[in-house]
Formats: structure tokens, sequence, C-alpha cells
């Protein structure tokens, strides 16, 4: 059977390098053979993104962006995370099953809470929960994320596990698939990319900004003439992404052998990169011009993901009582 792969992708703020190589990338190659089931997770946006005009244009950014890097509507399936509502009548139920104690280990709100952050809401809380629905409301068997998601997968089968073992089996448990060595993607100042970092390079930027940006990433002092390690220079971390594996030899040689700059290497990962984005790139530009094609995809999607999440729903509000009857709701 056909192994059913989903994943989210959070609308608060223009998707970045991070994003693309550490869920979109590996989840769109994953797409290929399986059935791929993507969504743009905007309730969960909801916890920090406040502003209506910010979550619109973000959400259609998100999809723009999947498409233009090569989604295929007709096989993927793609929504928007609010168009398909049941995963909230699902969050509740599992919410009843998933005991405090396993949300106050969960990273997001631990970390919100060290940082003593004031405003930590119970949709932060819940976060794991919602996530949990999302996962297990579509049958998911794959859900490729990075490794900081991975904890909550591994929430999402604890609960499922709960579920079953009190009604009988129902819910489909996930398996996490990180790519391992791109899990963490090293931002400009070599830690891992994050909004929350300010360190991110943005997917889509002109040639002329992308290169701006690449042109600040931090390197040590070492000068031109001395030879240099690969390994620990952020530049070539990145352009390890992008590039052929003869390319990087070729590259990492140079560093070794001395007398290049990192002025010269921030040049050649312009290239890579720019030659990897530059037909995406395009291609967003044009859908942003025409949202008209990218709400026919998001419709289509949602009819799709919500006969399935119906089903699910179905069976669950069955198997736990809450279903009197089929001729009421
Ligand atoms: N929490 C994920 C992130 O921040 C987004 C997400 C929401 C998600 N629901 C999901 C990812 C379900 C995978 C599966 O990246």
């Amino acid at each position: 059977m056909t192994k059913r792969v989903l994943t989210g992708i959070q609308s608060s703020g223009v998707p970045h390098i991070g994003n693309y190589l550490g869920a979109i990338r590996p989840a769109l190659e994953h797409a290929k053979e399986s059935e791929g089931f993507f969504f743009i997770a905007n309730y969960h946006s909801l916890t920090t993104t406040r502003d209506r005009s910010q979550m619109l244009a973000q959400s259609l950014d998100v999809a723009a962006t999947w498409l233009a890097l090569g989604l295929d509507p007709e096989r993927t399936v793609l929504w928007n995370q609010s168009d398909v509502p049941e995963v909230c009548e699902l969050a509740w139920i599992l919410g009843c099953l998933t005991s405090k104690g396993m949300l106050d280990k969960a990273h997001a709100f631990k970390d919100a809470v060290a940082k003593g952050k004031k405003d930590v809401t119970a949709g932060l809380y819940t976060y794991p929960v919602l996530m949990a629905a999302d996962i297990l409301a579509f049958g998911t068997n794959v859900v490729p994320v990075g490794k900081d998601q991975k904890q909550h997968v591994e929430m999402t089968r604890d609960i499922a596990q709960r579920f079953n073992n009190v009604f009988g089996e129902t819910l489909v448990l996930p398996e996490p698939y990180i790519v391992e060595n791109m899990a963490v993607i090293p931002g400009l100042d070599g830690q891992k990319m994050s909004k929350s970092y300010n360190n991110t390079v943005e997917l889509f930027l002109p040639r002329k900004k992308l290169r701006k940006k690449l042109m600040g990433i931090k390197t040590d002092s070492t000068p031109v003439e001395d030879p240099k390690n690969p390994d620990v220079c952020n530049v070539f971390a990145l352009y390890k992404l992008f590039s052929t594996a003869e390319e990087q030899a070729d590259l990492g040689d140079r560093y070794r052998a001395g007398g290049l700059g990192y002025g010269h290497a921030k040049h050649e990962l312009v290239q890579v990169m720019d030659r990897h984005l530059a037909e995406p790139r395009e291609r967003y530009e044009e859908l942003k011009a025409n949202p008209e094609e990218i709400l026919t995809v998001l419709r289509h999607g949602a009819e799709r993901a919500r006969k399935v999440a119906r089903e699910t729903l179905d069976e669950v509000r069955d198997r736990t009582g809450l279903l009197l009857s089929r001729d009421i709701s």
C-alpha cells in the first residue's frame, strides 16, 4: 500500500531556506512515491500571529511557496489547516487522553516559560495535541519534519497508542522522517536557522538581495592566504546543501589550500543558490500575482482532506460513545 506522508508548515513569516531544506524538499521528495498530504498550519500560527492581514498574506505565501517548489496539486493534497476544522474536534478528544505531565515537557512551551515569556497561552501549551490531531485525522504513516519537531511526533504516537488502548485499534501510528544530514540548517551566524534567531535567508529573495544577505554570513578572521577548514565554516555548510559532490570536493580543496578568501567563497555560494532557486522564484512571483490560482488549489485540497478527516472522526466519535446516532449531526 502507498504510504501517506503528511506535513504542516507554519504560516508565520516568509519561508526561509531552513524550512525548504528541513521540511519542504524532503516532503516533496517523499511525495513522489507516496500519497502526500500537506497543509498550511494556520491554527498553529495563531499562537503567535495576531494580525488578520498578516495571517491571510502569509497563508497564501506558504501555498505559493510549495507550488513554486514543485508540488503537484493533482497528485498531492494541499490545504489550509482551518478549512478542515475536524482537526479541532479531534484535538479536543485527544486532549482528554493526554496527560498534563507530557505537555509540561513539550519544548515549545518549556522554552517559552524558561525565557520568561509573559504571554504563554493555552494554545501554546496544547500545541502538541493539535499537532497530534493533524497527523492522526488523516491516517498518516510518515511525517517528514525537522529535528526540532521529532518530540511532537513521538507525543503523537503516545497519544494514538493511548486512544487505541482505551477504545480499540482506531488510529494509525505515524513515524517521523528526519533527513539526518540536513536536519539542522545553519543560519547566517552558524546557529540553527530560525526566525527567532533572526538569522534566516528567505527563499525567494531577488538575486541582489540574496547576495547582500549571504555576504553577511559570519566567518572567522583567518587571512586570505591561510589554509582554512571548510568543515567549520558557515559558508561551506550552506554551500554543501546546494551543490554537487564534485563542486563540494573542489571548493573544499581550495579552502584547505589557502589563498581563497571568504568573500570569494560567498560569491560561489550565491552562484549555486541562485542556480537552484531562480526558476522557483519566477514561478512564485507569477502565483503571487494570481492568487485565484492558489485559492483554486486550496479549495480542491480542502475538499479532499476533509473527506478523509470526516471518516476518521466518524469512527472516533463512534468508538468513544460520542455518536448517539448516525442520523444526528
Ligand atoms: N509544528 C510544526 C512546525 O512548527 C508545524 C506543524 C503543525 C506540523 N502540525 C503539523 C508538522 C503536523 C508536521 C505534522 O514546523
